[in-house]
């Protein structure tokens, strides 16, 4: 297999990879939004650009700097994540979701500021679950033989609910991160299992978000084969 990103083995396909984390507005000034850096998906764009592939990077809310070589999407919200992910991926060899998408949105968005009411408590936040786009395009592939990677941040029973959320999404892989003291969110590093749907599970140790994305593409790779 290869590793370290110099072998042209992705030439001639073109992959689609999610970044950052979505933001659901509430009103002109305020989100509901999370943690997610987007420094693992670009390090997912990079790798990917590095061995050969067309690379089109829906990217949400990172404030990071387009990778060279490769095209990007900006999408704010998991609805606008979803169009950009569906349209991109209809000619698309791959599909890896590294984006942390909010599972729900605000049922309302207020066209004006939301404002405090003089003795009044807030009304509270009804909310409204997103689409699931690793899902959708796990049961739809655009084209047979599409490779779908996700990506799950778990705190306990880190291979078990592992396990349950691959057959539950129905993607091919699926990077599994323990949530934990130096495993945190904004860091350059990370650890990860590589679980499969056939049952297989690699560990990635400790180190450069750059090596986890290679190892991601090394087995991606393998399934496009
Ligand atoms: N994901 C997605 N659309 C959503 C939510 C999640 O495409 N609405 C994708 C993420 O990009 C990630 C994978 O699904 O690749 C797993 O996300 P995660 O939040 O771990 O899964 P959930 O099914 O939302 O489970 P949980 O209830 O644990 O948050
Ligand atoms: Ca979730």
């Amino acid at each position: 297999l290869a590793r370290g990103g110099t072998a042209p083995d992705l030439a001639g396909r073109h992959v689609v990879v999610s970044a950052g984390g979505t933001r659901e507005p509430l009103d002109p000034v305020r989100f509901l939004g999370n943690r997610s850096s987007g420094k693992q998906g670009y390090a997912l764009a990079r790798t990917a650009a590095a061995r050969g592939a067309r690379v089109t990077l829906v990217s949400a809310n990172t404030g990071l700097p387009d990778p060279a070589g490769v095209d990007v999407v900006r999408a704010g919200t998991a609805v606008q994540l979803r169009e950009a992910v569906l349209k991109a991926a209809a000619d698309a060899d791959a599909v890896v979701m590294a984006a942390a998408v909010a599972d729900f949105r605000p049922a309302a968005y207020a066209t004006g500021k939301i404002k405090k009411k003089d003795g009044q408590d807030p009304d509270p936040i009804v909310l409204v679950r997103n689409p699931d786009i690793l899902a959708e395009v796990s049961a739809d592939r655009a084209r047979p033989g599409q490779v779908i990677v996700g990506f799950a941040a778990e705190t306990d029973d880190v291979l078990a609910n592992g396990r349950a959320k691959l057959a539950r999404k129905g993607c091919d892989l699926l990077v599994v991160n323990e949530v934990g003291e130096r495993k945190t969110f904004g860091s350059e590093e990370n650890e990860a299992v590589v679980l499969g749907s056939d049952g297989t599970e690699t560990p990635v140790p400790y180190g450069p978000k750059e090596a986890l994305a290679d190892t991601v593409w090394d087995l991606v790779v393998g399934r496009l084969a």
